[in-house]
C-alpha cells in the first residue's frame, strides 16, 4: 500500500443533466460520482433541456447545482446565434462560454461563422471560451481566433490532425489550450464496444489517433472526463445518444497509466489541478485534497455513483484506487462511501472566490 495525497482535482468538463435529462443523471449522483473518482469540483456544461443560454436559465441551473452538488461547481453559458451581446454580461457568473461548432447533443451547435465571431469578440478576453469543433471547424475557429487576437480552449480533442494542428498553432504563438478525454486517451475503434455504447462525439479514433494524444501530452492543457451521462437503456436503444460517463474512472485510469510509464504523477496534478486553476481563474482550498493508494488494483465495475448505470470501460483492470477525499477540510469520501451531504458543494464564481 503506498498513499499518495494529491490537490482537490478539477473536471473542467462534465454533463450534469439537470434540468430536463433527469433520468440520466441529477446534481446529487453526478457529483457523488465525481467525488468517488477523487474530484472536488466539476464545471458543468449548459446543453441542458432547456439549455442554458440567458441569465434565467443561468439562475435556474446555479439553482439546482447549488441544492444538489456534494462538491464544488461552476457552470457553462451556451452560445446561441443571437445572445453574443446579452451573454457576455454574465460572464463573471460563468465559469465559461460553451461554443458547438459541430456534432453533440442537444440543439446548441452553430453553423453560422459570423455567430462564431460576434461570440469571440463579445466575451471578455479573460474569461474562458471553451469550442466544441473538430476538423474544418477546428481549423476556421483557430484562425478567427488568431486572427482577433483572443483566446480559446478546445474540448475533447481526439483526432491525430487535430492534435498536431493544435500543438502547430501554439507554436506559432496562437493562444489556444485544450483537454483530452480519458475515453480518447484509453479507448478506440478497436475496442470491443457494442454500437450503441460506442456512440460519443468526437467518436472514438483509431489507434493512431488515440497514440497521437499521448505523443503530443506537452499541448495538452487539461485532462476532463467530458462526463456525458445517458442510461444503458438509451445507449442499448435504436436511436443511441453519443456520450460516456467518466469521472468516477478518469484518476484510476491515468494512475494506471503512470504504471506503465506514459506520463507520471506531476502530470496529472498539473492538468486536473494546475491548469485548469491558472486557465478559469480558480480559487484553491488547502483543505480540498484527494488521497490514492497508487498499488490497489482493481477491475472497474459496470456501475457505480452516476444515475447512468454503466461505464464504456466496464471490466478493465486498474492500478490506482481513490480511498479519500476531503472539500474545504469536510471528508466527502471513505473508503468505497461517499460522505458529503447534497448541497454542500460551493459555487466557485460566487463573490469571496479568489478569481478576480
Ligand atoms: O458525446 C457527446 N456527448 N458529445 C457532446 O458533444 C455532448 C455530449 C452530451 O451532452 O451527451
Ligand atoms: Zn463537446
Ligand atoms: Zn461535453
Amino acid at each position: 500500500m503506498t498513499t499518495i495525497r494529491l490537490p482537490g482535482l478539477i473536471d473542467i468538463h462534465v454533463h450534469m443533466r439537470q434540468p430536463g435529462g433527469e433520468h440520466k443523471e441529477i446534481w446529487e449522483t453526478g457529483t457523488a460520482a465525481a467525488i468517488a473518482g477523487g474530484i472536488g469540483t466539476v464545471l458543468a456544461m449548459p446543453n441542458t433541456s432547456p439549455a442554458v443560454v440567458d441569465e434565467a436559465s443561468l439562475d435556474a441551473a446555479l439553482g439546482l447545482a447549488a441544492a444538489g452538488a456534494r462538491c464544488d461547481f461552476g457552470h457553462y453559458v451556451g452560445a446561441g446565434p443571437d445572445n453574443a451581446e446579452s451573454i457576455a454580461t454574465l460572464a463573471r457568473r460563468a465559469a465559461g462560454l460553451k461554443m458547438y461548432l459541430g456534432q453533440t447533443f442537444g440543439d446548441l451547435r452553430l453553423d453560422d461563422i459570423s455567430a462564431w465571431k460576434a461570440h469571440l469578440e463579445a466575451w471578455p478576453e479573460e474569461d474562458v471560451i471553451a469550442v466544441h469543433a473538430e476538423g474544418s471547424a477546428l481549423k476556421t475557429i483557430i484562425e478567427l481566433a488568431e486572427s482577433i487576437g483572443r483566446s480559446i480552449h478546445i474540448c475533447h480533442v481526439a483526432g491525430a490532425d487535430d492534435i498536431r494542428r493544435i500543438a502547430d498553432a501554439r507554436e506559432r504563438g496562437v493562444a489556444v489550450t485544450c483537454e483530452a478525454a480519458p475515453h480518447h486517451l484509453f479507448l478506440d475503434q478497436t475496442t470491443d464496444l457494442p454500437p450503441g455504447r460506442a456512440e460519443v462525439r468526437p467518436r472514438l479514433g483509431t489507434p493512431e489517433d488515440r497514440h497521437a494524444l499521448w505523443e503530443h501530452l506537452d499541448a495538452i492543457d487539461c485532462f476532463a472526463t467530458d462526463h456525458a451521462p445517458h442510461t444503458l437503456a438509451e445507449k442499448d436503444g435504436d436511436n443511441p445518444p453519443p456520450g460516456f460517463p467518466g469521472v468516477e474512472t478518469m484518476l484510476p485510469l491515468l494512475l494506471t497509466a503512470t504504471h506503465r510509464g506514459l506520463l507520471d504523477l506531476d502530470d496529472i496534478v498539473f492538468r486536473l489541478h494546475d491548469r485548469p486553476v491558472e486557465l478559469f481563474g480558480l480559487p484553491v482550498d488547502e483543505g480540498s485534497w484527494v488521497e490514492v493508494d497508487v498499488d490497489a488494483s482493481f477491475e472497474i465495475p459496470m456501475s457505480g455513483q452516476s444515475r447512468s448505470g454503466w461505464t464504456p470501460f466496464a471490466g478493465m483492470p486498474v492500478k490506482g484506487r481513490v480511498d479519500r477525499v476531503a472539500i474545504r477540510d469536510e471528508l466527502a469520501y471513505e473508503y468505497g462511501e461517499v460522505v458529503a451531504a447534497a448541497g454542500t458543494g460551493r459555487d466557485v464564481r460566487r463573490k469571496g472566490s479568489t478569481k478576480r
